[in-house]
């Protein structure tokens, strides 16, 4: 059979897949039904797996029968606490937790690859190496770091990894690859102000907390408009702020949390020394006690250039000659970043947009939607990559 045929024969199965696992969202740390899914249609396919690391993941190993390089593929499988908000026929049964972020999808996608490359096992020249992730949404801990700690890749070394994600931004057909940087590093803060309370009408006997934020806020909005390079990229956002009592006393406490994005190490190690030069100002000026807790997320996804023009000319392959499109990276975070710090490979978007008739919504939205479309031609990339991979480490050791 032909790659299309392969593809052709698994197209139904992909979308009864994510399905069901969309049907049955598990948050991160807890994926215990979706890892014994996963282990079950392995099993069926005749691909050998192991299990064991962070808790949930699965590593399935296809061996060629030919000697060569070693490829990795990699799917995270975890939901997000959100409560589904769709007239979908398959929503999630589960309250307060969705697939809002394609995991399904991507699950879905690798296990027909897996499936896919299996049958061709007597042409591969290597091992195509199967990675389930657990726990992506779990910033900063995640579940990447965890599995190679628990020797995913201990017998197998990967000579190169890929990743892809449910980008609803870009139509069904389209990918969206990187040569560099593609996601960004995100922090993660909480600041704590005390000054002290007192009565409106005596702001003199009091350290008021809610004046302490403001110009804190204010301050800290210059970092990235005042010390930042203009052709640099970094975002701090303050989401949330809390404090107070009522209109007629001084607030005694105001808490503030935030994230920061960066791609460049060295704009992120500014932002951050900013960050706290800022807070340590506004603390002494006004007298106040001012307590930070600061959490460093995702590094930033880095691409390796070569291996993101392989994306590219693979998905050329299967998608048609346009389906490459010019794209700006994103300053969301992702596990998959820690991946590529210690193995050479690429992230990379496929388009999921729904159709036209239908309104878009974003990852990680209640509403969120992507077009099921898609996904027989992210099992066609991803095997295409594998082979084209393959292919590529065995003419570099020749
Ligand atoms: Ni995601």
């Amino acid at each position: 059979m032909t790659l299309e045929q392969l593809v052709k024969s698994v197209e139904n199965k992909v979308i009864e897949t994510r399905r069901h696992l969309h049907r049955h969202p598990e948050l991160s740390g807890e994926e215990f039904e979706t890892s014994s899914f996963i282990q079950q249609q392995l099993s069926e396919a005749g691909i050998p797996f192991k299990t064991g690391y962070a808790k949930t993941g699965v590593l399935g190993i296809i061996q060629g029968d030919k000697p060569g390089g070693t490829v990795a593929l990699r799917a995270d499988i975890d939901a997000l606490p959100i409560q589904e908000d769709s007239d979908l026929a398959f929503k999630s049964s589960t309250e307060g937790k969705m697939h809002a972020c394609g995991h399904d999808a991507h699950t879905a996608m690798l296990i027909a690859a897996g499936k896919v490359l299996e049958q061709m096992k007597s042409e591969l020249s290597g091992t195509v190496l199967l990675v389930f992730q657990p726990s992506e949404e779990d910033a900063p801990t995640g579940g990447s770091l965890q599995m190679m700690e628990d020797g995913v890749f201990d017998e197998f070394k990967p000579d190169v990894i890929f990743g892809q994600h449910v980008w609803p931004d870009l139509p069904v057909g389209k990918v969206g690859v990187l040569p560099n940087e593609i996601m960004g590093a995100s922090d993660r803060f909480k600041i704590t102000i005390k000054g002290s309370g007192g009565h409106a009408s005596m702001p003199h006997q009091s350290n008021d907390a809610i004046i302490i934020a403001s110009n804190l806020i204010t301050q800290l909005q210059t970092i990235v408009s005042r010390n930042t390079d203009p052709l640099d990229s970094a975002v701090l956002t303050i989401g949330k702020i809390e404090g107070g009592y009522r209109y007629n006393v001084i607030a005694d406490q105001v808490t503030l949390e935030g994230t920061i994005r960066t791609f460049r190490k060295e704009v992120k190690e500014m932002v951050k020394s900013r960050f706290h030069t800022i807070i340590e100002g506004v603390e002494r000026s006004f007298g106040a006690d001012v307590q930070v807790d600061y959490s460093d997320g995702y590094p930033a996804t880095v691409n390796t250039p070569e291996w993101s023009e392989l994306v590219r000319s693979s998905a050329e392959k299967v998608l048609g000659e346009d389906s490459v499109p010019e794209v700006s990276p994103s300053l969301g975070g992702e596990d998959f970043s820690r991946f590529l710090q210690r193995y050479p490979g690429a992230f990379y978007w496929l388009g999921t947009s729904v159709r036209e008739t239908e309104q878009q919504f974003p990852l990680h939205d209640p509403h969120f939607k992507l077009n099921e479309d898609a996904l027989p031609e992210g099992v066609k990339l991803m095997v295409q990559l594998a082979l084209d991979s393959l292919s590529e480490l065995e003419r570099k050791e020749r």
